[in-house]
């Protein structure tokens, strides 16, 4: 009896083996993906499974860059309110903040929502509301959050918040955005700058908290040295500025900025945080533009985050197929990873294309590609997703969230 129930469980499980196994050469069944990854059941889930095109993330480089990041501010010291713009994840905020970060920057109203409701607090939005809709947006989350901030370069802008805030019963925090050499935000140093600060220090519903100054062209000015220079042009107006604040009385709590190109000298101009986003993954433009010590290469953080692409199609010389389209952000400063040889190119909406030599090497229909995206943010907005790896093995999976719709600007 006991012999007959042990070979006919035998026979049961030589038979699912055998389903599974038609099913799927690699023996993961794949009708239960998305029950696996609700349940967070990662048994058996390797990168080959995976539906392409996908984010990968290589945790322990990850994991390193921001490591790497948080020490360098504790050292330094300087506060890192790292930017969410680059990876929209509550998973990877929480990370950021267990090492230390006072808070984060968000590029949206619907960014700072997102990630005051996941828990983080110290929030700095770096763009002051336009819009009748953003306004009361921004005085709803700090009457929800009071840690919540946000910035602000015109007197018109300080006038409708103080209206709104009164009307709402809160004091909205806010930092004046100043010009530090890019033309897309803040106001001019010197008189007009301190004057808008003063108005928003005498608003009865507003409270002051600094400025905002985000040097963006020195984060990717080539070489080290240039971009030493860069910086300290850009930030002198700002010190002046802050300068002239502190001369007329006024308390002058942050002054926030930088980038993952100038991390390692804006504490040396007078930035009091850092708004650093794209370290944690790196993308193939950012590792151009040279270190310390490599004036070709940047060095200091890993590119922990990869495309995952699938060759579909294989009939022409010296080209393939993939499923990595423009719909999956393809560019062509994109970087092929491990395969120097490999040159991405674009083919269609869903359709890739990776163009090589001849002397490269092999690629086959069937294998998987990885390539490194050249612009974070704009590649993230596409991909609801990462999986998250260490080595081959999917060990976790985190949303990219508020990346789509009207509610989500
Ligand atoms: C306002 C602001 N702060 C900081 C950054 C720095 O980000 P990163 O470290 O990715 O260069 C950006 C990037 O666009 C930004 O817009």
């Amino acid at each position: 009896m006991n012999s007959r129930r042990q070979f006919l469980t035998a026979s049961a499980s030589a038979l699912l083996a055998s389903t599974v196994s038609r099913a799927n050469p690699k023996g993961y069944p794949y009708s239960e993906f998305e029950q696996r990854i609700a349940r967070k059941d990662f048994r058996g889930m390797t990168k080959d499974v995976l539906p392409t095109p996908c984010m990968v993330v290589d945790i322990d480089m990850f994991e390193k860059n921001l490591k790497t990041m948080a020490d360098f501010a504790k050292k330094a010291p300087i506060n890192l309110r790292p930017h969410v713009k680059v990876h929209k994840s509550v998973d990877i905020a929480k990370r950021q903040v267990a090492l230390g970060a006072i808070g984060i920057t968000a590029a949206t109203i619907a960014e700072s929502e997102l990630m005051s409701n996941g828990g983080i607090k110290g929030v700095l939005w770096t763009k002051q509301p336009g819009s009748y809709n953003n306004l009361l947006r921004a005085v709803a989350l700090t009457k929800k959050d009071p840690t919540f901030m946000f910035v602000a370069d015109d007197f018109g802008v300080v006038d409708r918040v103080e209206e709104a805030a009164a009307a709402a019963k809160v004091k909205c925090r806010v930092a004046v955005s100043v010009y530090a050499g890019l033309t897309r935000q803040g106001i001019a140093n010197g008189k007009p700058a301190l004057e808008l600060a003063q108005k928003v220090d005498s608003s009865k519903h507003i409270s002051f908290e600094g400025f905002m100054a985000y040097s963006g062209y020195a984060s990717h000015t080539k070489t080290f040295a240039a971009r030493k220079k860069k910086t300290a042009e850009d930030l002198a107006g700002v010190n002046e500025t802050v300068a002239l604040c502190k001369k007329a009385g006024m308390k002058v709590g942050i002054v926030s900025g930088g980038s993952t190109g100038t991390y390692n000298m804006d504490h040396e101009y007078g930035l009091t945080e850092l708004e650093c986003g794209s370290y944690v993954f790196m993308d193939s433009i950012y590792k151009q533009v040279g270190g310390k010590t490599d004036d070709a290469v940047y060095t200091d953080f890993e590119s922990s985050m990869s495309v995952l692409t699938t060759v579909d199609s294989k009939h022409h010389a010296g080209q393939v197929t993939t499923d990595y389209g423009n719909k999956a952000m393809a560019q062509l400063t994109d970087v092929v990873k491990d395969k120097a040889w490999l040159q991405v190119d674009k083919q269609g909406a869903e359709y890739g294309l990776l163009r090589w030599k001849d002397g490269g090497g092999e690629i086959k229909v069937g294998d998987r590609v990885e390539i490194y995206c050249s612009n974070l943010d704009m590649s993230t907005n596409c991909y609801d997703r990462y999986y998250i790896a260490k080595g081959n093995d999917i060990v976790d999976v985190w949303p990219i969230m508020g990346r789509g719709g009207a509610a989500q600007r």
